[in-house]
């Protein structure tokens, strides 16, 4: 069924990423972490690129978590700057392309410099109605459901609210990326088959695709076969990578 055109509502809605092998992938060059922590973006850009045709309404990219601080001081103080290059870089680019970025996470533990670069990218993105890309940068799937669980408690010491009329609904509302529907798909690469405190709620129903690619191999063809992979587990039947290709609009 090669030549059957596809529709766009088999495509998952959001897809969750967890980036992960930059490191290995270095070793295996012979080159120190930080050259695959670099090739890596080079992999974000054509992963956002192909899922912005495709016409995917969100992707969330794990770029750093609350448990990656405990990495030497040296890698950390490396990607925060590699993070704040990016941002300097890409930013106008994304607008461009009418992409809407979010950085998702508990952004106070950033420097003040760092802080001042999101909120700017994200003031000028907010308004944009293509694919909204959200990266996680000191997320953990448990701090955002403990940060909406004080919010509730906050409500309900000014008594806005009673412990009766907590719901999943409610606690939903005050978690990260309440405004996006929850991830249909989550692709972790590098072989590692763990959730590393992602998206706790909003992956209670996610499909789970792991690759053996280490993150900055990731390309157009490694999504399109994630995708492929979820409309056929989801729908089942054969859809093939190059039927999705015929639905991304090649800009
Ligand atoms: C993922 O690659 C990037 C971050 C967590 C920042 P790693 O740095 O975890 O690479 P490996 O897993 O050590 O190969
Ligand atoms: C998960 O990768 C976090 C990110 C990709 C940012 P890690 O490499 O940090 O995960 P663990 O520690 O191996 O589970
Ligand atoms: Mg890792």
């Amino acid at each position: 069924m090669s030549d059957t055109q596809l529709s766009s509502e088999l495509l998952p809605q959001h897809i969750a990423i967890i980036m992960d092998g930059n490191g290995r992938w270095a070793k295996q060059q012979g080159k120190p972490r930080l050259y695959g922590h670099r090739v890596a973006v080079k992999a974000v850009r054509e992963t956002i690129s192909a899922a912005s045709r495709l016409g995917i309404k969100a992707v969330t990219l794990f770029a750093f978590s609350s448990e990656n601080w405990k990495r030497p001081e040296e890698e950390v103080g490396l990607l925060m700057d590699l993070f704040m290059m990016v941002l300097t870089r890409e930013v106008k680019k994304l607008h461009k392309n009418n992409l809407k970025l979010n950085i998702v996470g508990d952004k106070s533990r950033f420097s003040t410099s760092l802080q001042k670069k999101i909120a700017d990218a994200e003031y000028l993105t907010q308004s944009n109605t293509g694919l909204v890309v959200n990266v996680a940068a000191n997320y953990g799937g448990k701090w955002d459901i403990t940060q909406a669980v004080k919010q509730l408690a906050i409500s309900i010491e000014k008594k806005q609210f009673t412990s009766e009329e907590i719901t999943e609904e409610s606690i939903s509302q005050y978690l990260c990326m309440s405004d996006l529907p929850d991830v249909d798909l989550m692709i972790r690469t590098s072989g590692e088959c763990r959730i590393s405190n992602f998206m706790l709620w909003q992956m209670a129903y996610a499909e789970l695709y792991f690759t053996d690619l280490y993150w900055p191999e990731f390309n157009e063809q490694a999504l399109l076969e994630a995708v492929s992979w979820f409309i056929n587990r989801e729908r089942r039947f054969g859809c093939t990578s190059e039927q999705l290709q015929s639905l991304m609009n090649h800009k």
